[in-house]
């Protein structure tokens, strides 16, 4: 993502984004609400979602879909932002869920996502979590290898149950994007390598407690080009005939997620094209087909909002010091991300510009949301909007440094709503103990 670095400056960064306009006096708002009026109400730092943007980029998804005539079902990704408030806004547009742990299935279970509308995927389920997930009724286990296909079998096979299985396909396909989040190269821990999956495809047919019933794969995430997943779904479309060719039934292609969001002022990924890959390459094969979108639906949609604490100079070197940090929006110091950050204050957006490194007061140089970025005068307290963060944000948000989570709140037809409290000091170790403390 680094190399996906974008010039984009203040202007450009609104124009793109038209959930955000700029007023003389309230400044920034999104979704009609002044996000200053919200900082006001619940402080800084705080993540701050719109369910419109959410549901519109949801709808733009499937119209495409539509569009082509296919029938895929979205299973949105619990863990792009596990968030109730946000599960319950696919839910009531008929999602599904992608899931990765027992955590996140009952989640969607909380939310009131039909557990046969779940997907579980990952490459280390553990037994506990299976069983779980298998009593409850999940619809699909994405099987990652051989020996997770055993173990399933033994686990449901033990409760007399039946578990519906795809194999995850390792496509080897190389998705063009940041390399720790690639996922569908052979030298990647995920998936089955393809010439693997007629034997164990046909070895699942025979074992005791699981159905094998289709493939999936998912190549990596933040895709900008619909170049890798015309490879990596055509490799996919002939492994449904190759399988079908030996007698084996196949009803379902599990097409994963990573459709990827402009980050800049450039577009994401174009779902007119991302569909027409669809429907070019699996669209005949007589197959349900499933998608696990997470970023593309939840990222624009949601941003981090915080004020600045102070602004430093250090020679020629310049400081806005902010009071979010890496522990809460991970993704800079992680992947070297880029996110555009707005001014909250519409005088700002006219001023002068000059390079300034905007970091948090975490105490690491990791700490630092961006580079030399042309900034206005940022006296204290004055407020920013870091964009698109509504996908992994919050869900990889630690307490380190002691620094208490950050609230949410959730904009909602022209209101807003905190749906989750600034954690308290004192949260911080209410479960912690020490040992012999309270026998003297
Ligand atoms: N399905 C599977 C099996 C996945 O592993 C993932 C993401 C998704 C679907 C959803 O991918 P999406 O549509 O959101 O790209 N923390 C990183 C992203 C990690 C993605 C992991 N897997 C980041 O902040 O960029």
């Amino acid at each position: 993502m680094a190399d996906a670095t974008q010039a984009a400056g203040l202007p450009e960064l609104l124009a793109a984004r038209p959930a955000f306009s700029m007023h003389a006096q309230d400044g920034l708002c999104f979704e009609g609400v002044a996000l200053n009026a919200i900082a006001d109400a619940h402080g800084t730092p705080v993540w701050v979602y719109g369910a419109a943007s959410m549901r519109a980029r949801y709808r733009a998804l499937t119209a495409a879909l539509d569009a082509h005539g296919l029938d895929v079902h979205v299973h949105y990704a619990v863990k792009a932002n596990d968030h109730l408030a946000v599960l319950n806004i696919f839910r009531a547009l008929g999602a599904g869920a992608d899931v990765v742990s027992l955590g996140e299935f009952m989640r969607t279970q909380r939310a009131g996502i039909a557990a046969a509308d779940v997907v579980y995927s990952g490459v280390g389920k553990a037994p506990a979590e299976l069983a779980e997930a298998i009593s409850a009724g999940i619809g699909q286990i994405n099987v990652e290898s051989a020996e997770e296909l055993d173990m399933i079998s033994a686990i449901a096979g033990q409760m007399g149950r039946t578990a519906q299985v795809v194999l995850r396909m390792n496509p080897d396909v190389d998705a063009g994007t940041h390399e720790k989040i690639t996922t569908g190269l052979a030298d990647n821990k995920f998936g089955i390598a393809a010439q693997d999956i007629p034997y164990l495809y046909a070895r699942a047919a025979r074992l005791p407690g699981i159905r094998p019933v289709g493939i999936a794969l998912h190549i990596g995430s933040q895709i900008l080009s619909t170049e890798p997943y015309a490879q990596a779904y055509a490799k996919a479309a002939a492994m449904v005939c190759k399988l079908r060719d030996t007698g084996l039934e196949v009803t379902v292609l599990d097409l994963g997620g990573g459709l990827g969001i402009g980050y800049g002022d450039e577009p994401g990924m174009p779902l007119a094209a991302f569909a027409s890959t669809v429907h070019r390459e699996v669209g005949d094969l007589g197959v349900q087909l499933l998608l696990e979108p997470g970023r593309y639906l939840v990222g624009p949609a949601g941003m981090l909002l915080s004020s600045v604490i102070l602004e430093k100079r250090a020679g020629e070197r310049r400081f806005i010091v902010l009071d979010a940090a890496m522990n809460d929006l991970m993704r800079p110091a992680l992947y070297e991300a880029w996110h555009g950050i707005l001014p909250l204050g519409a005088a700002q957006m006219q001023s002068p510009l000059s390079p300034a490194d905007v970091v948090g007061p975490v105490c690491e140089s990791a700490d630092c949301f961006a580079k030399d970025r042309p900034m206005p005068p940022m006296g204290p307290g004055s407020r920013v909007a870091i964009l698109d963060a509504g996908a992994y944000g919050a869900v990889m948000s630690s307490t380190y440094n002691a620094r208490p989570r950050a609230a949410a709140v959730l904009v909602d037809d022209g209101r807003f709503q905190l749906i989750t409290p600034r954690q308290t000091i004192d949260e911080l170790w209410a479960d912690e103990v020490i040992p012999g403390a309270g026998e003297e």
